[in-house]
């Protein structure tokens, strides 16, 4: 500011001689300088005219080479036009916008002055920006509030800054300075997602894009194409595919991108957010159908161990899989099966094996008569063993033990009329007469117990 004091008081002097300098023989100077109501009026047209155009101080940047043709040279050396009264800091900052570098201030400011004390050649900043940027908008289906607005000084700095891309602020403290909404939701919730801890703009483009929120990429991409390779796999890899991943908002559709009081987090409990869709039945698009499973949320209704826990994921991989009904493992998905361990690897990913591996098993199973385990009997066979399925049902049931009413056998629902003692019970199902079987005084199966013919 000094320096503009006394470089001004120079300039006024300069100013004077520049007014009292000879007519130029073929051009008409008036007696009060330059600027006259015929010539070069526009040049103090301004709302605010620049300190040494108001005091007719030309000369500071103009001075005359030949006064016959009215010709001048700039005063100093462009890249001094400004700078030798103005000091701009440049050093020490991190970044400086390139016209600053190149001494390039008339790309933004009007030398003679302008409309406030900036004396920027555009109206609007991004009527600025636009001279030398490409629109940053294009033709971008969504674009950012205050990008439409043009305020582009609400997140640049025009000169320099300590940020990149010479920004106001870094990270996500540029974009709370305004979504303060946002700053709250991510202090309140349990689960912060990562990336937004540090940077809004991995997931969203500052000025405009064309997807809904400015989105990088439509939703069910943006996830998996920097991150998340492995489900991007399951999702795309897997024989059996979940259009709730694949469709529509992809990954929204449970997860939230910002935070939650949920863990992995989900928009919502497991059960509740899967029951928006499966509380009735699915045709798919190869027509088949997903049945419903309104009997998880049922409060009547005893829920299988991990279903207690309110988790799908212990056996299915919701993302996609290549086992189907998008199980994590192995399940056999019909009535009959002949015996291989490997077929039930998801039931035994929890539950002891021997189960099914060791005929007599004192201890190992309530399902037995005497010693004789009776799942042995029953699915541990070359052909036609009985699948878990045929007893038992995998989400939730009015039985403890999960046994089923009854179970689909082709066209028929077979009954399986399970009835039990306080120490065994008893079956009259579609399978075989009735049976029972007691662990203290073992029912004595005469002739050779047998599972009885099938139906
Ligand atoms: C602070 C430096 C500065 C001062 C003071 C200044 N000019 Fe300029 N003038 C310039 C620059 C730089 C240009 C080139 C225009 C551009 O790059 O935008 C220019 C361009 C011009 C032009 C040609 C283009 C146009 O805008 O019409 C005229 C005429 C002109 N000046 C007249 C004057 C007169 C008359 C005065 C004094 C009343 C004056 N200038 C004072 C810097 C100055
Ligand atoms: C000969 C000295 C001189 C030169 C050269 C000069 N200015 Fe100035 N400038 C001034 C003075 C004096 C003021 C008025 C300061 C005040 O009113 O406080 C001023 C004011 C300004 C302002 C208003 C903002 C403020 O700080 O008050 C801007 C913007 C500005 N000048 C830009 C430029 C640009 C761009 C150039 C080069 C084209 C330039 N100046 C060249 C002396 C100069
Ligand atoms: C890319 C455009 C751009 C360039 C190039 C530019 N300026 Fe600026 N300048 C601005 C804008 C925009 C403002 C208003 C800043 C604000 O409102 O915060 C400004 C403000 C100013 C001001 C007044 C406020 C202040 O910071 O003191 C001066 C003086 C100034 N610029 C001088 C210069 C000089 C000298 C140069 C060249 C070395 C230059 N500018 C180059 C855009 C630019
Ligand atoms: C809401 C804040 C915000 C607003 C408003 C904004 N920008 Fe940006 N701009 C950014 C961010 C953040 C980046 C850095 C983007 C990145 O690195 O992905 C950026 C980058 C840029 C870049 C550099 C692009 C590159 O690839 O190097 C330019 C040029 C730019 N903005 C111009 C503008 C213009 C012109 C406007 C006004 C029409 C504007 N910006 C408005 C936040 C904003
Ligand atoms: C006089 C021409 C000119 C004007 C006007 C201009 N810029 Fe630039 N800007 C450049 C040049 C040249 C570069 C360096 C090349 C590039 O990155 O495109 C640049 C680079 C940038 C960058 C990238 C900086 C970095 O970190 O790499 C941003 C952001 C930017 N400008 C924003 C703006 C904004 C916002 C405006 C309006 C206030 C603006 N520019 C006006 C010429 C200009
Ligand atoms: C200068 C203030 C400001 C800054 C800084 C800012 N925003 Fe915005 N943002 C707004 C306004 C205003 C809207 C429009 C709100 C509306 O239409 O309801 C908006 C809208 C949005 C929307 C769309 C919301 C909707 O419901 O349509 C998203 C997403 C967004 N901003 C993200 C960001 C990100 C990411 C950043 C940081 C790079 C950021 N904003 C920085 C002011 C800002
Ligand atoms: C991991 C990617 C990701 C990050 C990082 C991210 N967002 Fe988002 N954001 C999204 C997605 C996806 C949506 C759309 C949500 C929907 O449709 O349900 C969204 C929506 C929004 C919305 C509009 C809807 C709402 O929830 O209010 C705003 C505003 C927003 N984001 C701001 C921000 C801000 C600010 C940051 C940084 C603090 C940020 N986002 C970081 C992915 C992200
Ligand atoms: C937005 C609706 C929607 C939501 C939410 C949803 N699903 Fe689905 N789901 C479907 C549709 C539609 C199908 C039919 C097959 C297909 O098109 O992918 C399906 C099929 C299935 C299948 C059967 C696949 C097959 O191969 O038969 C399972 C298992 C499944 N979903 C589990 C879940 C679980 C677990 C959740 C919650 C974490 C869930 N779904 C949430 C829509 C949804
Ligand atoms: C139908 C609902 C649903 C959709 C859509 C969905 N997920 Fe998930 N996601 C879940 C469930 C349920 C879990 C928890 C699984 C568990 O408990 O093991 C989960 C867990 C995750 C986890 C944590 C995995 C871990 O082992 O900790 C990530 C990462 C994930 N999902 C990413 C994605 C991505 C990326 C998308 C989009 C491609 C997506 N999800 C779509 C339901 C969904
Ligand atoms: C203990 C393992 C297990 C758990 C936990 C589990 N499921 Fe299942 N689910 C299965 C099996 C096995 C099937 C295949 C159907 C069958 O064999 O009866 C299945 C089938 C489904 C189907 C397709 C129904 C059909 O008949 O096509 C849906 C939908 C489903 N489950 C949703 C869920 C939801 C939602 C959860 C979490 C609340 C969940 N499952 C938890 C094992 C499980
Ligand atoms: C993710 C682990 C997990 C998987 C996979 C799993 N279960 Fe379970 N299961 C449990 C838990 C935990 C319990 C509850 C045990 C308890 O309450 O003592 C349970 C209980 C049971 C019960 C009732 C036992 C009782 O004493 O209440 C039966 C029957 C059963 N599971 C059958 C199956 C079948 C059939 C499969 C294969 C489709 C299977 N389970 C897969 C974890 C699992
Ligand atoms: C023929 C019908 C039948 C088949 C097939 C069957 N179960 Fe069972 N299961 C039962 C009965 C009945 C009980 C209840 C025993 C009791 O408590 O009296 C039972 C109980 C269980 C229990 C609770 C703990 C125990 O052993 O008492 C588990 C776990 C279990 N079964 C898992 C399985 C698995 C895994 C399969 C498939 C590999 C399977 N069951 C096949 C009838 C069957």
């Amino acid at each position: 500011m000094t320096r503009y004091l006394s470089i001004l008081a120079a300039i006024t002097v300069a100013a004077t001689s520049l007014s009292a300098a000879p007519v130029p023989p073929t051009i008409e100077v008036a007696s009060q300088g330059c600027v006259t109501a015929d010539c070069h009026a526009n040049i103090k047209r301004h709302n605010v005219v620049h300190g040494p155009v108001n005091v007719d101080a030309c000369d500071a940047c103009h001075t005359l080479t030949d006064a016959k043709t009215h010709t001048y040279r700039p005063t100093r050396d462009a890249s001094e036009t400004c700078t030798f009264c103005h000091v701009v800091e440049t050093e020490g900052a991190a970044v400086v916008h390139e016209p600053l570098t190149t001494r390039q201030c008339t790309g933004c400011h009007d030398p003679h002055g302008g409309f406030d004390r900036n004396f920027l050649k555009a109206e609007s900043m991004n009527g600025l920006c636009a001279s030398c940027h490409q629109d940053v908008t294009g033709d971008k289906q969504t674009v950012h509030g205050p990008v439409a607005a043009g305020a582009c000084g609400m997140c640049h700095q025009p000169h320099t800054s300590q940020y990149p891309k010479l920004l106001v602020e870094q990270g996500r403290t540029l974009c709370i300075g305004c979504h303060s909404e946002m700053q709250q939701q991510i202090e309140q919730v349990g689960f912060v997602h990562q990336p937004v801890q540090e940077d809004c703009t991995a997931c969203h483009n500052a000025h405009a894009s064309d997807h809904p929120m400015m989105l990088k990429q439509a939703p069910g991409q943006l996830c998996t194409t920097a991150c998340h390779e492995d489900v991007k796999k399951a999702v795309t890899q897997a024989t059996h595919q979940h259009s709730a991943v694949t469709q529509d908002n992809g990954c929204v559709n449970c997860h939230t991108p910002h935070g939650g009081d949920l863990a992995k987090l989900m928009k919502d409990k497991p059960i509740q957010l899967c029951l928006r869709c499966h509380n009735q039945p699915i045709n798919t698009d190869s027509g088949e159908i997903v049945q419903a499973v309104s009997e998880l949320a049922d409060p009547e209704l005893n829920k299988h161990g991990p279903v207690k826990e309110g988790s799908c994921g212990g056996c299915h991989n919701v993302h996609g899989s290549d086992i189907a009904n998008l199980l994590i493992l192995e399940y056999p998905g019909t009535f009959y099966q002949s015996f291989d361990l490997k077929k039930y690897s998801l039931c035994f990913e929890c539950h002891d094996k021997q189960l099914v591996l060791t005929p007599s098993a004192q201890g190992l199973t309530g399902f037995r008569n005497g010693d004789q385990n009776l799942h042995y009997l029953h699915v541990n066979k070359d052909k036609r063993g009985r699948s878990c399925r045929a007893c038992h049902s995998v989400h939730a049931s009015a039985h403890p033990v999960h046994l089923r009413e009854s179970v689909p056998y082709g066209q028929w629902e077979l009954p399986i009329k399970y009835s039990p003692t306080p120490t065994g019970g008893g079956c009259a199902p579609g399978c075989h007469l009735p049976k029972d079987y007691d662990r203290e005084r073992p029912v004595d199966y005469n002739p050779k117990p047998s599972e009885g013919t099938s139906p």
